[in-house]
């Protein structure tokens, strides 16, 4: 059993493969958090020892026993007003109060994962869930804690899901997913920050005294912070040592905080941020929290991401295209931007057809008036000028081809400039009395109401169901401010328009149940768990060069896989940078991703074209062990400058995929090396590179010389494959 109740010492054990995650009911009924770790059987709670400490406060309950303490006892679930002045993960209000005290009440374990109503979860038929139920009997507050075990990806989900059974309206001011204590120990925080086209880049943080919080403020997960965290023994490398991840299931406004406490004990928070939330519920109301996946490992960094990369790719993202490969794409925004005629989009599709692309994208400017990025966001009908003629005629010339057809929208934005706007000024955020804030002259549509996602659904189902369509990126090109709305307290918003986007996609998915969705937000600005559930891609991020490319995928690789990053080939000069890189390199970074290409190929040399046909053919040939291997980051880029590297491996180890991306040249080179990993030490391998056999021990621990020649950016591609 993954979850067993001991009722001799009243511990609840969760176990995966290489993980148990415990808590325990004490003696006054707190739930205290015992253990989380590698597997153990037994009552954990022999490491908790309280002390007599001054200004450390002691409930009612525990009478005269100065020892028992809340402020220093690890908590399951801590909450604001009990006497534990560390961070806390629930704050109540009622009647202008707050404080509250959680204690026991029931527990039950059932067959099935469980769900939560209007956000996505992890999925998982052969699972069970715990249920805990927690009360404070003169708040009228019920909390209900969630956990379910994930056990081929050492995961545990959680989620909480806050009552009110008391008979007046209370306030959430703070409401997490998660609370996780650490006794002891000496950690750093891993987390990804970043900003338009330079999203998430690792930064390692020790976690100190001081009260640390990342986040985001914007509606959605954000280009600056992601909602994923890793915390790690301080000497944890990626293959030894531990560290536990933190992925929350959720697109909008979040918040982690950590701290390390007086006692030198360590604690970690995460969910909805709790600025701009005040969760009202009224009698017999509740509030659900995002889920929070959590795991564990011993063995370094690879380990958690292969896990979180399995977790993403067979629990998270739901529907056919989840394991499925996705078609080598063109899309035309850097190829044309809003410049484009039906003549220019069927001939950049025939010649991407010839060299081996499967599907058009067209992106911005086909709807309304949109000629610029200034006017006609909402209006989602297609614009037959520009397109000389409907879209089903445009998508039959492309499907008669042998390409599939995709195609961009923003349902959540609005343009002043837009019918919608005329008509329906009053679904777009305003603040009272204010003008709003224009970002790239667009407003945001007031997606908590349900009535607004119906409309904007609608518009889009028609455009969708006129044509053959099988691809849709949805995109969200700026952040959210004027948050208020006509159909709720303002406290609510961020959350509700949260769950209208989920709506809107799910709306898509049930409707289309074939369709693939790649997630967008200004490249990588909403690249989170949340969406990954819907959208089994995300454009990673604006910034097509290769080289800054490296840097954020290699941030990306830690929490997402492979297949979730849409990647693509594009012009050089690059359009972000001005840098020129060789064609080649552009593909060696694209490829490890959802591949295609953003670049008008008929622009292309001949001999260029001959390459492009190569490198689809090397794609279509490689995309099992890309997308259905173990990923491995062999150097670090935010340290190693010179080149970055990182290997792909079949999970039976026969197969194997090495880039090498040179990042800067020198002089009178030194040698350079690479050592392999994942592969089988008795196995003999041929390189593709250099047509020779090497055996796997070789490679592992000897490693491989890198080639060497002159000229900037160079890059490099060994496919190894096991002889006999
Ligand atoms: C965003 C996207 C781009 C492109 C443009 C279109 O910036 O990230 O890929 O779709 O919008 O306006």
């Amino acid at each position: 059993m993954p979850i067993l109740f001991n009722e001799i010492d009243n511990t609840i054990t969760l176990t995966t493969k290489n993980s148990s995650y415990q808590m325990k009911i004490d003696k006054y009924g707190y739930l205290l958090h015992t253990y989380y770790g590698a597997p153990i059987e037994s009552d954990m709670s022999y490491l908790i020892r309280g002390f007599d400490r001054g200004f450390s406060g002691n409930p009612y309950v525990a009478g005269n026993d100065r020892t028992y303490s809340l402020d220093q006892l690890p908590l399951e679930y801590p909450v604001e007003g009990n006497g534990d002045f560390r961070l806390t993960a629930l704050s109540v209000k009622e009647a202008g109060v707050s404080g509250l005290d959680l204690l026991y009440k029931t527990h039950r374990i059932e067959k099935g994962k469980y769900s939560l109503k209007g956000l996505p979860t992890v999925q998982d038929q052969e699972t069970v869930t715990l249920s805990v139920v927690l009360e404070d009997k003169a708040k009228g507050v019920e909390v209900e804690l969630k956990y379910s075990v994930i056990e081929d990806t050492d995961t545990i989900t959680r989620a909480a899901i806050i009552k009110n059974v008391g008979e007046g309206e209370i306030i959430l001011q703070n409401a997490a997913s998660v609370s996780l204590d650490f006794l002891y120990g000496d950690f750093n925080l891993i987390h990804f920050q970043g900003r338009h086209a330079h999203e998430r880049e690792k930064v390692v943080t020790p976690i100190t005294y001081a009260d640390f919080s990342i986040g985001s403020r914007r509606g959605t997960s954000s280009h600056q912070h992601n909602p994923f965290v890793i915390i790690a023994d301080k000497e944890t490398t990626e293959d030894t040592g531990s560290c536990t991840a933190l992925m929350l299931l959720y697109s909008g406004s979040f918040a982690f905080r950590c701290a390390k406490d007086q006692y030198d004990q360590t604690r970690a928070v995460m969910g909805v941020l709790d600025e701009r939330f005040d969760y009202s519920l009224l009698k017999g109301e509740e509030f659900v929290t995002p889920e929070c996946a959590i795991s564990f490992s011993l063995n370094g960094f690879s380990t958690l991401s292969h896990n979180s990369h399995k977790l993403v790719r067979e629990h998270i993202t739901h529907g056919p295209w989840a394991l499925k490969r996705r078609p080598i794409l063109i899309n035309n925004w850097e190829a044309t931007y809003f410049d484009f005629n039906k003549e220019k989009l069927i001939k950049i599709a025939k010649q991407a057809k010839e060299l081996g692309v499967e599907m058009l994208v067209l992106d911005d400017g086909w709807f309304g008036h949109r000629w610029d990025d200034n006017r006609g966001l909402g209006d989602w009908f297609v614009n037959e000028e520009k397109l000389g003629g409907t879209l089903s005629s445009l998508v039959e010339e492309v499907n008669e081809m042998g390409l599939k057809f995709g195609l961009w929208i923003e349902p959540e934005m609005v343009n002043e400039d837009s019918l919608l706007y005329k008509e329906h000024p009053e679904f777009a955020f305003t603040l009272p009395g204010h003008k709003p804030i224009r970002s790239r002259n667009q407003l945001v549509l007031d997606f908590s109401q349900t009535k607004v996602v119906e409309y904007i659904f609608n518009m889009i189902s028609k455009v969708i169901d006129s044509a053959h369509i099988e691809y849709i990126k949805m995109d969200m090109n700026r952040s959210l401010a004027d948050v208020c709305s006509q159909d709720c307290s303002q406290g609510k918003v961020l959350y509700k328009y949260t769950l209208g986007v989920y709506d809107f996609l799910q709306r898509l998915l049930n409707r289309y149940p074939n369709l693939l969705i790649e997630g967008c937000s200004g490249g990588g600005g909403r690249f989170d768990a949340g969406m990954l559930y819907y959208t089994p891609q995300i454009w990673t991020s604006d910034n097509t060069d290769a080289i800054e490319r490296t840097l954020i995928q290699y941030g990306t690789s830690f929490a997402y896989p492979i297949s979730s990053m849409g990647s693509h080939v594009s012009a050089v000069p690059n359009h972000q940078t001005g840098r020129i890189t060789p064609l080649n390199t552009r593909s060696v970074v694209a490829m490890v991703g959802s591949f295609g290409y953003e670049l008008d190929l008929n622009k292309l040399s001949i001999e260029e074209k001959d390459e492009v046909k190569k490198q689809t053919d090397s794609f279509k040939e490689l995309y099992e062990v890309i997308h259905n291997g173990l990923y491995y980051r062999l150097t670090d880029p935010t340290v190693n400058k010179e080149f970055v590297s990182y290997l792909n491996v079949t999970t039976d180890k026969k197969e194997a995929l090495l880039s090498i991306v040179t990042l800067s040249t020198q002089g009178n080179p030194l040698n350079k090396y690479v050592r392999l990993k994942g592969l089988e030490e008795d196995i003999n391998y041929y390189n593709s590179f250099d047509k020779k056999v090497y055996k796997g021990s070789s490679l592992m621990h000897g490693g491989i010389l890198l080639p060497y020649e002159s000229g900037e950016y160079n890059a490099y591609q060994m496919h190894f494959k096991a002889v006999n």
